[in-house]
């Protein structure tokens, strides 16, 4: 808090509000309305929370003009040359890099939560083969909260150290899970001497009947996404875990609904809506077509993977993702994937385009991590279970740090009521 105010002119009363201004380390002020309402009686209106801070925090950094990602103050750019995921995770979890014996032991303490509870396991028996695995996913995260009641004091920092290790850890296995419910296949236990990603390569592609070699390219490559996945502060499904867990629920239950509310086209889902749109496009030729489409207003048809709330200039995620699918593709023996040619030439249209340009509308991290994954054979309807496991770690982050706050309250937003005003209740014959 600083000394600087803020004024509001009540143009009907002549009346002025003082509010405190509040300064970030970085990024613009923030007027604290906490008290308009006790001192004018009024609420402010901000669909969509296009100018409204809903909390403090000291995570995660965007600044959408410039394309600037930061968490806890280090560059992402930085960390995907030379982090790794679960080094990211300790950052993004305690706020600063591991020292090696801490790094070592937060790898432990993963290591040690790979498996699943049998029970649940059998869980995925009760999905039909074809259930999106978002919804598998989703239904087995919140069923957790059925199996750890011992170690739910959430003001135990002991407690919450073990949810946060035992989700993240277990979140791969779940999705292995489902995807291998799906094919129909004997699902494979965790191999703990394997590093995150390439266990995760082993539980979805390795088969019992099989010697199973995992790929140093694909691991890495799953590692690079899941850095740039990992936490992007307040966005939609971030702000669920930090809303729902505000009523002091269940951890589980509150990342289960972040899982929920990533899942939808304009959030995690637009991965696998980009790959279902390049298929529509299906050639260089059709993508005027596609493009005119998606500037008629009388169409419900958008360029997946284009726009962003907050950035207003390039994605950094997606100029690493770009530079990513060449690298990828070209190990992987994939180099002329059309796919990738088609996306390419997309963007190049589009982003000549008078209408993406005026409105700002640059390619996000989802327009190429889709063409990514699906070089390393995990299929489209995973897309998005695959942003839920590196999501995870920012979910976790959030919502300690909500649970942490000592002036934490309950979110609870106001409205702009437009219903009927107050009305007599009529019995049924005489309406
Ligand atoms: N294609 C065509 N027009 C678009 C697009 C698009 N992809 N995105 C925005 N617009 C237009 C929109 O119609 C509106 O036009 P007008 O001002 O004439 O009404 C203007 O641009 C501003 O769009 P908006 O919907 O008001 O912006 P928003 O901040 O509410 O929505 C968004 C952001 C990401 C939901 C939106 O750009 C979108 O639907 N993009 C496609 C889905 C997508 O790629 N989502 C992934 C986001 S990044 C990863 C993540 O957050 O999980």
């Amino acid at each position: 808090m600083t000394n600087k105010t803020y004024q509001l002119l009540n143009p009907e009363t002549g009346d002025k509000a003082t509010l405190p201004l509040r300064v970030p380390t970085l990024g613009p002020s923030v007027v604290d309305i906490g008290g308009l309402y006790s001192d004018q009686g009024i609420f402010t209106y901000d669909p969509g929370f296009a100018a409204t801070a809903a909390c403090e925090s000291k995570i995660t950094y965007i600044d959408g003009d410039e394309g600037v990602l930061l968490y806890r103050g280090y560059p992402v750019e930085q960390l995907a040359e030379h982090s790794s995921f679960v080094e990211v995770a300790y950052l993004l979890l305690y706020g600063s890099l591991p020292s090696a014996d801490e790094l070592s032991s937060f790898e432990r303490s993963l290591r040690m939560h790979t498996m699943l509870h049998e029970s649940l396991l059998r869980f995925f028996n009760g999905f039909h083969y074809n259930a999106h695995p978002m919804a598998m996913v989703s239904g087995v995260v919140a069923s957790m909260s059925a199996f750890y009641h011992d170690t739910m004091n959430l003001k135990n920092p002991k407690h919450i150290d073990i949810f946060a290790h035992r989700i993240i850890a277990k979140l791969p296995t779940i999705a292995a899970a489902a995807y291998k419910h799906s094919l129909g296949q004997p699902f494979m236990y965790p191999q703990n001497h394997l590093d995150y990603c390439s266990n995760m390569l082993h539980m979805f592609f390795a088969v019992p009947a099989e010697e199973y070699e995992i790929n140093p390219v694909a691991a890495r490559a799953l590692d690079l996404l899941f850095i740039l996945h990992a936490d992007h502060e307040q966005n939609c499904s971030t702000s669920t875990v930090r809303l729902a867990g505000s009523s002091g629920t269940n951890p589980y239950s509150a990342i289960a609904a972040g899982i929920s509310a990533l899942w939808g086209p304009a959030h995690g889902g637009a991965n696998e809506a980009v790959l279902t749109m390049l298929n529509q496009i299906g050639s260089i030729d059709n993508i005027e077509k596609f493009v005119a489409k998606a500037k008629d207003k009388s169409d419900p048809f958008r360029l997946m993977g284009f726009g962003h709330r907050v950035y207003k200039n390039f994605d950094p995620r997606a100029k690493l993702i770009r530079k990513m699918c060449h690298e990828v593709l070209a190990e992987l023996g994939d180099q002329n994937d059309p796919m990738f040619e088609l996306a390419l030439r997309l963007e190049e249209v589009a982003l000549k385009d008078d209408y993406f340009v005026e409105k700002k509308l640059y390619p996000n991290v989802d327009f190429y991590s889709g063409i990514i994954y699906r070089a390393l054979g995990i299929p489209v309807s995973m897309f998005t279970v695959m942003f839920a496991i590196a999501r995870t770690v920012g979910w976790v982050a959030h919502w300690s740090e909500m649970n942490a706050d000592p002036g934490g309250r309950i979110g609870r937003p106001r409205q702009l009521y437009t219903g009927p005003g107050l009305r007599d209740y009529q019995p049924v014959d005489m309406r």
